[in-house]
């Protein structure tokens, strides 16, 4: 078995990122409904199937897969585990093993993520079918009650447990605390979101240590710096870059190898030019590349739009948005490369 640093390492091998696809029921019903596809486990897994069988983006700028517990055990239409598909490209498979954020007891506009009774079996299981990774989602929300310092330290502490559980099963912990942009009302500033994002990530680390983590076999997905989605700041890339990479490198510990930022709403390529502004403040520290759920899939969605006869296309579309954060990741992205095509 490969070391937890090894693959952690790997996961954010130059030029490459983590695609995010374990969008629970609920979320991916979400997500197709922009293109009125009706959510069955068959449209679940073709969708999947083409984003796994886009072997340009795969095996080019992708290093690991976020599954759900569904698509980690599914096949393709042809029968062909997924597993089998991602091992064809050396993509490490990961799973997604928190069971959601719920509203956190005593708390007004707060959510507490569940998911660690039982997890000690569960991860044996997964590990078992081959998964080097996996992802835990920690929700953190501004509004004008939240957050309260008990909501942050109670997401960091199961962040923590959740991460120990993981390297006990010689599973790589993603640790993902998310301060949401795109939450209600949303109309936080920068200087609020950057604040907030301080204070979780202290707290985050603070609850890593006591636990007993090693964070040399971890890697951190964390939010950016942003505005929230409605606020009237009008923000350009470089502070956006500036403001995360300072709060970053105030937090997060050099011995951590990778962060894989999620897009949280942003656009496409909001979420490349951020990155990629990000990595020209280097050198830093630790790897920083991508994490994306929707800034990877969007336009693959969005041009697949349910059909067979689509697939060839939208798998271009995942290919160049795939190589766009590719060349972020490097620092290296410009606009006229997302004009030109
Ligand atoms: P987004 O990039 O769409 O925010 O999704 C990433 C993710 O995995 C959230 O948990």
């Amino acid at each position: 078995m490969a070391s937890l640093n090894a693959i952690a390492r790997k996961l954010v091998t130059r030029g490459q990122g983590i695609l995010a696809a374990d969008e629970s029921e609920g979320t991916i019903a979400k997500r197709f409904a922009l293109i009125g596809l009706p959510v069955t486990l068959e449209s679940r897994r073709d969708y999947r199937e083409m984003l796994f069988r886009s072997r340009e983006a795969m095996s080019k700028y992708i290093s690991g897969v976020i599954l759900t517990e569904e698509t980690l055990e599914q096949n393709a239409r042809d029968g062909t585990p997924f597993r089998e598909l991602l091992a064809e490209t050396d993509v490490i498979p990961g799973i997604k093993v928190d069971r959601g954020a719920f509203p956190m007891p005593g708390s007004r506009d707060e959510k507490i993520t569940e998911g660690l009774d039982g997890l000690r079996q569960r991860l044996k299981h997964y590990a078992g079918l081959g998964a080097g990774f996996a992802k835990w989602r920690g929700v953190i929300a501004i509004t004008s009650y939240a957050p309260s310092r008990n909501g942050i330290r109670a997401n960091a502490h199961v962040l923590a447990r959740y991460a120990m559980y993981c390297q006990e099963a010689g599973i790589v912990p993603v640790v993902e605390p998310e301060v949401l942009a795109d939450g209600e009302p949303g109309d936080h500033s920068i200087q609020r979101c950057e604040e907030v994002t301080a204070e979780t990530l202290e707290a985050v680390f603070k609850e890593l240590r006591l636990a007993g983590v090693d964070l040399s076999g971890m890697l951190l997905k964390p939010n950016m710096v942003l505005p929230g989605m409605r606020s009237r700041d009008r923000v350009g890339v470089e502070e956006v870059a500036r403001r995360t990479v300072d709060t970053l490198r105030a937090y997060v510990p050099a011995a951590v190898p990778g962060i894989a930022f999620l897009s949280g709403g942003q656009s496409d390529e909001e979420a490349t030019a951020h990155l990629s502004a990000m990595n020209q403040l280097g050198p830093l520290p630790w790897a920083l590349t991508f994490s994306y759920g929707r800034a990877l899939q969007t336009s693959a969605l969005v041009t697949w739009d349910g059909k067979d006869e689509n697939v060839a296309a939208a798998q271009r579309a995942f290919a160049h948005r795939a190589r766009m954060n590719s060349l972020a990741a490097l620092g290296e992205w410009r606009p006229e490369l997302d004009l030109a095509a």
